[in-house]
């Protein structure tokens, strides 16, 4: 809801349960006045009215104060709008005026522009109904006429965050690397800035693009907590300063340095990807929940239809992709329930390993004679899906494509061009470019009945563009052609991988189905990452395979198949091991916790996430919830994993979330047969889990009576 008051130039955005406010002064300056919990209209014109502070000649009166700092005037924070004539005429800085305000239901549009560098400028603002998430984004106009210099958007950031002043800040944010990622760290934040980002040309394994903040006292159900996260999936930047007087600002947008983003042309236009934020006061668990359902509402497409357990070749086969051994493994997975056969790397051109074939998408003559078609209409014949990997943005110099056309990669004419995985990166900026794999893509989904594209991204961009930034119109491209073929192939579903999770993101996730949340299958070491993950994105989308024991890329661990199960349950259920070598007792135990899975998938898709005891060393565990009144669930799921048990050491209970204390609970699953528990007994006291010894887990199905 947009409510304006204070004669047009004060504005309150309004959700569930928190409000924002902006206002513009008559200087037309637009400061920010709240973000907290809600207020009435009335309020935010009592906070305009307020009497401004006093500064003296060495501050700045607003620094901290202002929506949407640009570069030049009164302002030394790092500012949001940095701008140059592609000439360097006008100099650097912007100075705007106010054009104008549109409002509807659920969005404000505020225009501005800058008549030296003819440069026209919106700030959006959007709070759906339902939704405490508020959505922000920039656009920049070129407003000039021909034979006007192009302008250089050195910066145009999605917008900038400020937060009411407290004595203490505290940062939380996801950090990583490959095999390791979206693990959550939490410190105090000091005066200057904390910036994350990447400056690779995806999204990366190093940091996602989120962050929260609180005064230091939050926990998991308490506490005031806001959070900001970028929809973007090129080099990004999120700076988190802490001023002088207290004030923190997390400005962040599209791309890594200050040296040039975009460069436009008269007439033409950037838009900013949206940079949306999000306070509640109901702790770290509200805060997720609240991501999580907006995503589910907004974000995800057809994202209320659960996603199937799926089976991928990879770790089986790895590159040694064979016929037969395929529809081997589709019949062992389709005998344990498995909906949805995937061929991972290899069915195509000459990728026999590594070093070549990238780049072309026919499948491979020797492997599939006769294509795709056979062994998709024989997985269809048992009853799964089936589904393909490709990585369409990259190359082999071992390639038909790239022997064709190698010139189509990013690359400095004069400089070496930087190989990792043997690959080069296809430049998605060039039309020629984005035509060709279009008609590869398009082709090979008409070819055989696919339902299911597992579309990785394994390598950085290396070379650094002449004025501007090249993962933007290379995610741009990406973008353009991933909304193509979902509209041409419809019942297709995609799945983002960038060598696991490279590149997770809103952006992404509006145009994907799930993302693979690591290749680090390991069931121990998968949990800190869910964690972590958990933290913005819902289980819905992240992807988690039973792999085998020993795991060979985890040094070897041991675990059993219930460990595994349980740790890959806490997400989109997958199975990626060598069926061929499992026995007929642990196919028969797979299937029964595919089907336990299948029972529980609800409640861990869409519901609501409570998390119960972080992962550290001892026992951890999560509980989903569905059903129509937060206060009273209808329907529980605990999953619980313990690590390892000291000796005579005795485990505590598991206190319940979001119960109804009047009521019953009937066990589904995880107790004995026909039990009933009682709602105030699993909050107060809590859920018994039973687990002990080294790597146990369990799954607690319960049903209000
Ligand atoms: C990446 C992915 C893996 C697998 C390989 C195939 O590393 O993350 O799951 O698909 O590529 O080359």
């Amino acid at each position: 809801m947009v409510e304006v008051g204070g004669n047009g130039r004060i504005w309150l955005l309004s959700g569930e349960h928190s409000s924002y406010a902006l206002r513009l002064t008559r200087h037309d300056e637009l400061l920010h006045l709240h973000w907290g919990p809600r207020l009435a209209l009335a309020d935010a014109e009592a906070l305009a009215a307020e009497p401004p502070q006093r500064f003296r000649s060495f501050e700045s009166r607003l620094d901290g104060r202002e929506e949407y700092p640009v570069e030049g005037g009164p302002r030394f924070v790092r500012p949001a709008l940095s701008v140059r004539a592609a000439d360097g005429g006008g100099g650097r800085g912007s100075e705007w005026e106010f054009r104008g305000a549109e409002t509807d239901d659920e969005v404000l549009r505020l225009t501005f522009r800058d008549p030296v560098h003819r440069l026209g400028v919106t700030l959006h603002y959007r709070m759906r109904a339902g939704s405490d998430v508020l959505e922000r984004w920039a656009t920049a106009v070129h407003e000039g006429g021909p034979g006007d210099p192009a302008l250089d958007l050195l910066r145009l950031d999605s917008a900038a965050w400020t937060l009411p002043r407290a004595d203490r800040r505290r940062l939380s944010h996801l950090h990583g690397r490959w095999a390791a990622e979206s693990l959550l760290a939490r410190a105090e934040l000091t005066p200057g800035e904390t910036v994350i980002g990447s400056r690779r040309g995806h999204t990366s394994h190093r940091h996602l693009p989120w962050v929260a903040l609180d005064d230091g006292t939050a926990g998991e159900e308490h506490g005031e907590v806001y959070g900001c996260a970028l929809a973007w999936s090129g080099s990004w930047r999120i700076a988190v300063q802490q001023l002088d007087d207290g004030v923190v600002q997390a400005v962040g947008g599209a791309g890594h340095d200050d040296s040039g983003l975009v460069r436009l042309a008269p007439g033409e236009s950037y838009t900013a990807p949206v940079f949306a934020g999000l306070y509640t006061g109901g702790g770290f668990g509200a805060a997720s929940r609240a991501w999580h359902a907006w995503q589910l509402a907004h974000v995800v497409p057809d994202a209320h239809t659960p996603r199937p357990v799926l089976y991928n070749s990879w770790e089986a086969t790895k590159f040694d992709v064979e016929l037969d051994h395929q529809r081997e493994l589709a019949r062992r997975a389709a005998s344990m329930g498995v909906e949805l056969f995937v061929v991972d790397d290899g069915w195509f051109g000459a990728r026999t390993h590594a070093k070549a074939g990238l780049g072309d998408w026919t499948p491979n003559p020797d492997r599939f004679p006769e294509g795709l078609k056979p062994l998709a209409d024989e997985v269809h014949g048992l009853g799964m899906h089936f589904g393909i990997w490709v990585e369409p943005e990259m190359v082999n110099p071992d390639s038909d494509l790239y022997r064709a056309h190698p010139d189509w990669v990013h690359h400095r004419p004069d400089r070496r061009r930087t190989e990792f995985r043997h690959q080069l990166v296809l430049d998605l900026g060039r039309p020629e470019v984005r035509t060709y794999l279009w008609e590869q893509l398009d082709e090979l989904l008409r070819s055989a009945p696919i339902d299911y594209v597992k579309w990785d991204f394994n390598r950085s961009l290396t070379e650094p563009g002449a004025h501007t930034d090249p993962s933007l119109p290379h995610v741009q491209g990406l973008y353009g052609l991933l909304d193509r073929l979902r509209a041409a192939h419809p019942h297709v579903a995609f799945e983002s991988c960038s060598g696991g999770g490279g590149r997770i993101d809103l952006g992404i996730l509006s145009r994907t189905d799930q993302v693979w949340t690591s290749d680090n299958t390991d069931p121990l070491d998968r949990l800190p990452i869910q964690h972590g993950i958990g933290q913005i994105h819902p289980a819905r989308v992240t992807a988690a395979w039973v792999t085998d024991s020993p795991n060979e890329q985890m040094q070897d661990r041991v675990s059993s198949l219930r460990y595994r199960f349980v740790s890959a349950m806490a997400g989109v259920l997958g199975v990626g091991g060598d069926l061929a070598r499992w026995s007929g007792e642990e196919l028969a135990e797979a299937g029964r916790w595919v089907e336990l899975y299948k029972r529980i998938r609800p409640a861990v898709q869409l519901g609501r996430l409570y998390r119960l005891r972080e992962p550290q060393e001892g026992l951890s565990a999560v509980q989903y919830v569905l059903g129509d009144d937060p206060e009273r669930a209808d329907e529980v799921v605990v999953l619980a994993w313990l690590q390892a048990q000291r000796y005579n050491e005795s485990l505590p209970p598991l206190r319940l979330a979001a119960l109804d204390t009047a009521a019953e609970y009937e066990v589904l699953a995880g107790g004995e047969p026909g039990e009933v528990l009682r709602g105030a007994v699993l909050a107060h006291r809590g859920l018994r889990t039973g687990l002990h010894g080294d790597l146990d887990a369990t799954v607690v199905h319960l049903r209000r009576r």
